[in-house]
C-alpha cells in the first residue's frame, strides 16, 4: 500500500470542534458523540471525545483549530473494490444491453472485458494515468482517502505492469492511499483463446515479477463461468500464497462456483459480489473471517434480480463491506454515497451497516483495520467533515455530496 500527499509536520496539533462525531469503534452502533472534538498530532488521531471532557493538557498544545459549526465527522471512506485504471468506455455496450443483449452474451461474443482490454492496451501511460487521476478525484470529493485499484484490463505482463504502475502513481500524485490488486485472471486475452489453463500458467509466472517490482498488495480472480473455474482460481491462489500475498475473490456474481469456500480455505481478505453464494459458502467465510463485499452498483447496472443474501451474512456474523466496483462495464459509478443509498434501498442494509461497509469493514477487506476505518486514538487522522447533522442524512439524500472538508493523514483539504 502506498499513501500520497505532502508529509505533515509531525508536531502540528490540531483540534476539530463543535461537531457530531460517529466513531464506529464498537462492534455495533454508530459510536455517536455529540458536541465532540478530535485532536490530531501530525498524521495521527490523539484524542476523540466530548469537547467538555477535553483534557487541559491538550488545550495548551493545540496549534490550529477547525470550528465545524454543527456539521458531522465520520471516518474517511475507503473504496475497497475498484477497477480504476482502463482505457475507453462501454457506453455502446450499455445501449446493446438495453436492446436485450445480456452481459454474459456480450462477454461470450468477445465484447465486455475484452473490449476494454483492447482500449487499455492502445492507451498511453499518460492517458491511463489521467483517466485514473480524474476518477480518484471524484471519489475523494465524497470523502475517500483510500482506494483499492485492481489491474485486469492489460492481461499481458507488459500491460498489467503498466496498469499497476499507474495505480501506484495515483498515490504519488494525490493525497490518497492506494492498495493494488493483481487481477490478471480477469478474462482470457485473445492471444490465449481456448487456452484458459495456459493463460493461468502465464498469470502465475507473471506474479513473482510484478511482486518483485512491489506492484502487488493482493491477488484477485474472476471465478465465474465467463471467467475462471475454481480449479484455475486455486492455482492462482497457490502462486499468491508462495509469495505470502493475500487473496480476494470475485465470487458467485452470476452463478455459484464454490468460490467462497475456496477463498475461505486460503484465508482470503474478502469475497466480492456474492449474489449466488450458498449458505455453506457463508459458513466457510464466517469461520475464516472473510469479509463479504457487496456491490450494489453492479447489481443495479446489470439489472440483476438475485439479491446478495444479507440476512445470512447477518445470521453467520460475516462482516459486510461496500464498494463502488467502479469499472467501465458493470458499474461505471464514482459515488460511494449513492452506493450506500442503494445498499439500503436495494439490499435492505441499514444505514449503519452501509456506513460500516465503507469504513470499518472496508478497512478489514484491505487488511488495513489497525489504522483506518474508525475514529479513535492511535488511528490515522483520516476523516470526512460533512454539512449534515448525522451520517444517516447522507444516505437518505442521494445525488449530491455535502462534503465540507476531508482530512488525510492530518492534512485538511477543502473542495
Ligand atoms: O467487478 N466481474 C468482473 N469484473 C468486473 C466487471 C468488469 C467489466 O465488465 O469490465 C466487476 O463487475
Ligand atoms: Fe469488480
Amino acid at each position: 500500500m502506498q499513501s500520497g500527499g505532502a508529509m505533515i509536520d509531525s508536531t502540528l496539533c490540531q483540534l476539530w470542534r463543535n461537531t457530531h462525531v460517529s466513531c464506529f469503534t464498537d462492534a455495533t452502533g454508530w459510536g455517536d458523540i455529540e458536541n465532540a472534538g478530535i485532536v490530531t498530532v501530525g498524521g495521527t488521531i490523539a484524542w476523540v471525545g466530548s469537547l467538555a471532557a477535553l483534557p487541559n493538557d491538550w488545550i495548551t498544545k493545540i496549534t490550529a483549530e477547525h470550528d465545524v459549526g454543527g456539521g458531522c465527522i465520520t471516518p474517511a471512506l475507503i473504496d475497497c473494490h475498484t477497477h480504476l485504471v482502463y482505457g475507453g468506455n462501454r457506453a455502446r455496450e450499455f445501449e446493446l444491453r438495453l436492446q436485450g443483449a445480456s452481459y454474459e452474451e456480450i462477454a461470450r461474443a468477445g465484447g465486455g472485458i475484452r473490449s476494454t482490454v483492447a482500449a487499455t492496451r492502445a492507451a498511453s501511460d499518460d492517458e491511463l494515468l489521467n483517466g485514473a487521476l480524474g476518477r480518484a478525484r471524484s471519489l475523494m470529493r465524497e470523502g475517500v482517502t483510500m482506494i483499492e485499484i485492481k489491474s485486469g484490463y492489460g492481461l499481458s505482463l507488459h500491460d498489467e505492469a503498466r496498469c499497476l504502475r499507474v495505480a501506484r502513481r495515483v498515490a504519488e500524485q494525490l493525497p490518497v492511499a492506494v492498495s493494488t490488486t493483481f487481477l490478471g485472471a480477469h478474462a482470457i486475452p485473445p492471444e490465449f483463446d481456448g487456452r484458459a489453463d495456459d493463460y493461468i500458467d502465464a498469470v502465475c509466472q507473471w506474479l513473482p515479477t510484478l511482486h518483485a517490482e512491489r506492484l502487488v498488495d493482493a491477488v484477485d480472480v474472476f471465478c465465474e463461468r465467463i471467467g475462471f473455474s475454481a480449479a484455475q482460481t486455486r492455482r492462482v491462489f497457490e502462486a499468491a500464497r508462495a509469495l505470502s500475498l493475500p487473496v480476494k475473490l470475485h465470487a458467485e456474481q452470476l452463478s455459484d462456483q464454490g468460490g467462497a469456500e475456496l477463498a475461505a480455505s486460503f484465508g482470503a481478505l474478502s469475497c466480492d459480489h456474492l449474489e449466488y453464494v450458498s449458505e455453506a459458502g457463508i459458513v466457510a467465510m464466517s469461520r475464516a473471517k472473510v469479509v463479504a463485499t457487496v456491490l450494489p452498483g453492479a447489481f443495479y447496472f446489470l439489472r440483476e434480480r438475485q439479491l446478495p443474501p444479507i440476512e445470512w451474512f447477518r445470521k453467520h456474523g460475516v462482516a459486510m463491506a461496500l464498494a463502488t466496483d467502479h469499472n467501465p462495464g458493470s458499474s461505471p459509478t464514482l459515488s460511494p454515497l449513492l452506493m450506500m443509498n442503494m445498499a439500503c434501498t436495494l439490499f435492505r442494509m441499514t444505514p449503519e451497516e452501509a456506513w460500516r461497509g465503507f469504513t470499518v469493514n472496508a478497512a478489514r477487506a484491505l487488511g488495513a483495520s489497525t489504522e483506518r476505518g474508525q475514529l479513535r486514538q492511535g488511528m490515522r487522522a483520516d476523516f470526512a467533515v460533512w454539512n449534515a447533522d448525522h451520517p444517516r442524512d447522507l444516505i437518505y439524500q442521494f445525488g449530491h455530496s455535502p462534503l465540507r472538508q476531508w482530512v488525510c493523514g492530518g492534512s485538511a483539504f477543502d473542495d
